[in-house]
């Protein structure tokens, strides 16, 4: 299988979380893992089409992997989607090539996960918020993964912050146990990052 991060972090030198998951995953890059970082390959926030196109023809699963920025990602990201997912190839009359296709998420948030309940702070859970991503994967005819989430940045040890990024690679690299975005199930249950460190 093979596996495409396509990671959205408008300020990547400023990073914590997302630094440390893609520089782990650059250590394993090879021909089934290939990540695709948009603001450095499009520091004008130009998009080449065609380019976003073929990378996404050439593999089987796609991550989007950002930082959540006000309950939705991070603005280039949003252009992506817009601009990549075109009439006629994406959807619409012969618009067929994401069909079968697996997408999933990795993102970080700010707000513990306490915070993510309908009790909590945000008053919404991880699904409920990643929503249009699922939306947007069914749309396409592609298969929709669980979301990746790690919560409450602040607390993260550099031990966890490790123990996350062992996980993210198991979870890009992990059999599909998520339900398909053609049922009636909506977005899968997220899988928790740091489930089970103490
Ligand atoms: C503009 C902006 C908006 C943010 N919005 C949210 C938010 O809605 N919910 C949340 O939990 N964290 C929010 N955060 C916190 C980021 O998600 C958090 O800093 C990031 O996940 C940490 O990853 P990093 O160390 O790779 O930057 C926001 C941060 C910024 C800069």
């Amino acid at each position: 299988m093979k596996t495409l991060v396509i990671a959205s972090h408008p300020k990547l030198g400023e990073s914590r979380i997302h630094r440390a998951w893609l520089a782990t995953l650059r250590g394993r890059c090879d021909a089934n893992l290939t990540v695709n970082d948009l603001y450095g390959r499009y520091p004008d926030e130009r998009i080449d089409i065609r380019r976003e196109q073929a990378l996404l023809g050439e593999n089987d699963r796609v991550v989007f992997e950002f930082p959540i920025y006000w309950y939705s990602s991070p603005p280039l990201l949003k252009k992506w989607f817009d601009e990549v997912l075109e009439y006629g190839w994406a959807y619409g009359q012969g618009g067929h090539a994401l069909e079968g296709k697996e997408f999933g998420i990795a993102i970080s948030t700010f707000t513990p996960e306490t915070g993510y309940r309908h009790d909590g702070s945000v008053g919404h859970t991880i699904e409920e918020l990643t929503w249009p991503f699922e939306a947007t994967v069914r749309r396409v005819g592609g298969i929709f993964l669980p979301p990746f989430v790690l919560n409450g940045v602040a607390h993260v040890s550099d031990g966890e912050l490790d123990a996350s990024a062992a996980a993210y690679l198991r979870y890009l690299g992990a059999p599909r146990g998520g339900k398909s975005s053609g049922g009636q199930g909506g977005t899968p249950k997220a899988i928790r990052s740091l489930a089970g460190v103490e």
